[in-house]
């Protein structure tokens, strides 16, 4: 019995290293050679999530105030597959970006756009690239941008940033005075007053459970 448990063990851990050498080797396989450029732009079209979370972001002017263009910089390696944003820089798959904020929408000459993102009839303000790279699919439905988005707000922000200082160098939209917090302090300074003066008429605690009794 042990000599044939001792061969199966031997077979079952042999298995596993093999397994587990192969996954080593396909996952460097797969995943370690992603083009940087050229070819197609897997990089950018995988990246990002569905951008769609349901979480309350803050104003963008705001995170805006505090974002590193440096790491646009870098993130804009996501974007380079198919968009250059030097002065004059050619089209590619998407149009060149110089200068894109501010600039009317879908206006760049000389490329062909989709009827989707030319059917918005907007400019690139911040806002309004914040927007369309957190999901273009959601911005304008049927846009040939394949590019899933950028789920983090920071992320957009210290790009839109990058994209600014590249030409376009208009003024950051002022901070917004966030309403979640102040308004909840107020709120609940004025409840602490309400409960305050209910006080003195009864008992704060006794006013929801006794309020029928109270009220004859
Ligand atoms: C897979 C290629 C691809 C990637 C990656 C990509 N784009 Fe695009 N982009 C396009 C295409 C194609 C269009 C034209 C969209 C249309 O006509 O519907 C476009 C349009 C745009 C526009 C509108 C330009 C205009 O003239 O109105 C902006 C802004 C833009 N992209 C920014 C970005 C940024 C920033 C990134 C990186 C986060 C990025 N794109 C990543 C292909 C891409």
């Amino acid at each position: 019995m042990s000599d044939q448990s001792n061969t199966i063990l031997g077979w079952a851990l042999f298995g596993g290293i093999v397994a587990l050498g192969l996954g080593i080797v396909s996952g460097e396989y797969f995943h370690g050679e992603t083009p940087e450029k050229g070819g197609f732009p897997i990089e950018g079209a995988e990246e990002g999530g569905e951008g769609g979370s349901a979480k309350v972001e803050p104003p963008f002017a705001n995170v805006l105030a505090t974002a590193d263009a440096a790491a646009g910089e870098a993130i804009f390696k996501k974007c380079a597959a198919c968009h250059t944003i030097t002065p004059g820089g050619a089209n590619g798959i998407g149009p060149n970006l110089h200068g894109m904020v501010g600039k009317p929408q879908a206006a760049h000459a000389g490329f062909a756009y989709s009827d989707a993102l030319k059917g918005v009839g907007k400019s690139w303000t911040f806002d309004e690239l914040n927007l369309w790279l957190k999901s273009p699919k959601a911005y304008a439905p049927g846009t040939k941008m394949s590019f899933a988005g950028l789920g983090k707000i920071e992320d957009r922000a210290a790009l839109v940033l990058y994209m600014n200082a590249q030409g376009s160098n208009l003024p950051l939209p002022a901070p917004v005075a966030e309403a979640a917090a102040p308004a909840g302090g107020d709120e609940a300074a004025a409840a602490g007053d309400a409960n305050a003066a209910d006080a003195n008429a009864a008992a704060p605690a006794d006013a929801n459970a006794a309020a029928p009794a109270a009220a004859k």
